[in-house]
């Protein structure tokens, strides 16, 4: 199961930062989205990442014109047909990742590998819509993609161990740092994160401190890099929403509930960073300030 070509479905934030981390490792990296207006936003974002390693002295412009070199964006599914791994990155919702799972099942070779970047959603579930059992897992990756170290592999009860063994050997190659775990919402990762997000929320509601001082509690205290509003906001108001609904409904504990206001932030669309509003305010992206709404 050697991978040589890899193709990534959706050019968002976590798919354009997949594609960029697969082409800069020195795979053919096949990236599709389903307009040219979002393929060239996530290419531009690609771009953009690339001048920043180059900036920072990570990467070297003959590195950066080799991995532009390496990446084959498309509109068509049909281009993945000779990828030895697929990995889909596109919106959480189960019923279109099922769609486009049976979709790819018909397009691409069957002895290629199949991935999900789901951080939520049930691997197995998605997976019964393809005829390739042993050779669907997930690979979950971290946002910023370039910068951090970790994926999530994540496997169910039928993944054949060499399939388990291409993926780990792919994400060490990409350069980062595979952990292996099964098919439980919220793997590792956002099993422990995303209730103490949560009890963030609370003790907010609760009048434990302010939003400044919970953040800098934890990033003083814990030397964490961002305080959990910050946080919050960085990985979406709704996302965190979305998979507290999911955790909620797979283990049935209060600890996962999503508390009264994070639903109202939604529900008004405060959505964090990406709409400029959430636990912070981003009218000066260069010195956000507390949402004085909220408190
Ligand atoms: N590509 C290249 N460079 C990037 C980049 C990208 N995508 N994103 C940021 N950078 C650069 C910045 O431009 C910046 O460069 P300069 O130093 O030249 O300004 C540098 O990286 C550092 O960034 P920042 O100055 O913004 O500040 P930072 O030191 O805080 O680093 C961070 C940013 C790496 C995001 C850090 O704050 C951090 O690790 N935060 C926590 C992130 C985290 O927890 N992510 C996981 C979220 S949970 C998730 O993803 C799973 C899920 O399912 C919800």
């Amino acid at each position: 199961m050697e991978i040589r070509k890899v193709g990534v479905v959706g050019c968002g934030l976590m798919g354009s930062g997949i594609a960029q981390v697969s082409a800069m490792a020195g795979y053919t990296t096949v990236v599709r989205e389903v307009s040219q207006a979002l393929l060239d936003k996530g290419l531009g974002a690609i771009e953009k990442s690339l001048a920043k390693l180059v900036e920072k002295g990570t990467l070297s412009s003959e590195q950066k014109s080799q991995t532009a070199a390496r990446l084959k964006p498309t509109l068509r599914l049909e281009e993945f047909a000779d990828c030895d791994l697929v990995i889909e990155a596109i919106i959480e919702n189960l019923e279109r990742k099922k769609e486009l799972f049976g979709e790819l099942d018909r397009i691409v070779k069957p002895d290629a590998i199949f991935a999900s970047n789901t951080s939520s959603l049930s691997i197995t579930e998605v997976m019964t819509a393809t005829e390739r059992a042993p050779r669907f897992l997930g690979l979950h990756f971290f946002n910023p993609v370039p910068l951090m170290k970790l994926v999530e592999l994540v496997k169910t009860v039928v993944t054949d161990p060499a399939a388990v063994q291409a993926a780990l050997d792919f994400a060490r190659k990409l350069g980062k740092t595979p952990i292996l775990t099964s098919d439980r919402a919220g793997f590792i990762v956002n099993r422990l994160l995303v209730p103490y997000l949560l009890d963030a929320i609370r003790m907010l509601e609760e009048g434990f401190g302010t939003i400044e001082d919970i953040d800098q509690g934890m990033k003083l205290g814990c030397n964490h890099p961002m305080g959990p509003f910050t946080l919050l906001d960085f990985v979406g108001i709704d996302t965190t929403y979305y998979i507290a609904e999911i955790l909620f409904n797979e283990y049935r504990e209060k600890r996962f509930a999503p508390p009264p206001l994070l639903k109202r932030m939604v529900l008004a669309g405060m959505y964090g960073r990406k709409t400029g509003k959430g636990f912070y305010d981003y009218s000066d992206p260069k010195s956000p300030q507390p949402n004085r709404l909220l408190t």
